[in-house]
């Protein structure tokens, strides 16, 4: 019996990931749109998967069948793009990430950490339901918030976390948000997975006992929910504030929604746009949330991260127009140390990490965001991250919920280091 269980576990380990037999994975560095262009097209004519998109600032990473290898790199010679190898064997890889995955699955389920499914995405009432347990059973230092309720009615909530007295204003604050564009699902797990980090799992003390913390998983509620009633790829809010006359595209683009140079560049006065940025700053009772406390613990926030997909990028104002901040070093600074941890806790298959000024990085301006209003307020380090996804296109926002973990953990790597450095530096 057991000889026999063990035998089916090895012919599934041998069976998995077949498909991938003899798939390589390259660099490309292209230097001209042109070259990008010739990519794109390339990309059809071979059956391309871009985990990163072509792009003249970055090298992209690029998944190539067997059969189409040689003449991959030949059109490439032709084209005069820089390419290299990523991974020599697709298939091992994989391999490899499930042997960690699985390792960590042992961890989780050894820690008891059992009320947060990490194995797939959530609804929300999952998301508050946990949080409501936290609350209840770590009464002394998790505070559960509903500041207000969302656009269609449903409540929009955050954890405070503090082991002395939230309310004595003594010590540095971390705030972390996610979920203000609906469809990027990975981007809650990882302020859940700091939830869980700083209560039942703590691994690092003085990162519970030094700070205060604000953890909001998911700014856009009713945003989040339609992704999985109706729309999978709806980004924006869900409000019909500005246009009741005619009922026609609600929502508005949270992340272009904040007073920070409102609707100048990079939005659009469309409702039906994905950038449309409202008819005013703060139209959005969901980034009036945000605002608020942004505002009242201005002079204590040590960092602000608001959690984003897909890119696997660290960005920093301003946004708008590329310009540095006056804290720019600092910022970049840690945003390379947050970006390097993440790198040594990442997976071989992942695409590596970009640290940069959010329009640089980007290649595209965008006024009334997140980042740059905390940071045009007072907040020394403040932060876009642009969490990994596997694939291009609308597969970025996709990923396969058995990263899920993986990018939780990661993630919090980073924020070990980059919540150590805003401390110093406060
Ligand atoms: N992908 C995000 C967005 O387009 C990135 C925002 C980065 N920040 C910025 N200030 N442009 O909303
Ligand atoms: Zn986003």
């Amino acid at each position: 019996m057991k000889l026999l269980f063990l035998a089916s576990v090895l012919v599934l380990a041998y069976a998995k990931h077949e498909e991938y037999i003899g798939w390589k994975s390259y660099y490309v560095g292209p230097s001209t749109e042109e070259q990008v262009k010739s990519l794109h097209e390339l990309g059809t004519q071979l059956e391309l998967d871009f985990l990163s998109p072509p792009h003249v600032l970055r090298e992209a990473v690029v998944l190539v069948k067997p059969q189409y290898q040689e003449e991959f790199t030949t059109n490439l010679d032709n084209l005069e793009i820089r390419y290299r190898t990523h991974a020599e064997d697709i298939k091992s890889a994989l391999d490899y990430d499930d042997e960690v995955i699985q390792d960590w699955t042992r961890t989780i389920t050894k820690d008891g950490a059992k009320s947060m499914p990490f194995n797939n995405y959530q609804r929300l009432s999952v998301i508050y339901a946990y949080m409501a347990d936290i609350a209840a059973r770590f009464p002394r230092i998790a505070t559960l918030v509903t500041p207000a309720n969302s656009f269609q009615g449903r409540p929009i909530r955050y954890l405070r976390i503090s082991t002395t007295n939230f309310t004595d204003r003594r010590k540095p604050v971390i705030f972390l948000d996610g979920g203000i564009h609906a469809r990027e699902w990975i981007s809650p797990p990882t302020v859940i997975w700091a939830i869980r980090k700083l209560t039942e799992d703590v691994t690092e003390p003085d990162l519970l006992n030094n700070y205060d913390w604000i953890l909001f998983p998911v700014v856009n509620p009713d945003g989040y929910e339609f992704t999985f009633t109706n729309t999978r790829f709806w980004r924006k809010t869900r409000s019909t504030n500005t246009h009741a006359s005619s009922g026609l595209c609600p929502g508005v683009d949270g992340n272009r929604n904040y007073d920070f140079f409102w609707n100048t560049v990079g939005t659009s006065n469309s409702p039906c746009s994905d950038i449309y940025a409202g008819n005013r700053a703060f139209s959005e009772i969901e980034t009036r949330v945000v605002r608020d406390i942004l505002q009242t613990h201005r002079t204590r926030i040590a960092l602000y991260i608001t959690m984003h997909s897909f890119g696997s990028m660290v960005l920093y104002p301003w946004g708008h127009n590329g310009a540095l901040s006056q804290n720019g070093l600092n910022l970049h600074a840690v945003g390379v140390a947050m970006a390097e941890a993440i790198q040594r806790n990442s997976l071989s298959y992942f695409p590596r990490y970009v640290v940069g000024n959010s329009a640089l990085v980007l290649n595209y301006r965008a006024s009334g965001a997140a980042e740059d209003y905390a940071h045009l307020i007072g907040i020394p380090l403040t932060y876009t991250f642009e969490l990994p996804g596997l694939s291009g296109g609308t597969q970025g926002f996709n990923l396969n919920p058995r990263y899920i973990q993986q990018v939780c953990r990661e993630t919090w790597a980073g924020l070990i280091v980059g919540v150590r450095r805003a401390g110093q530096l406060f």
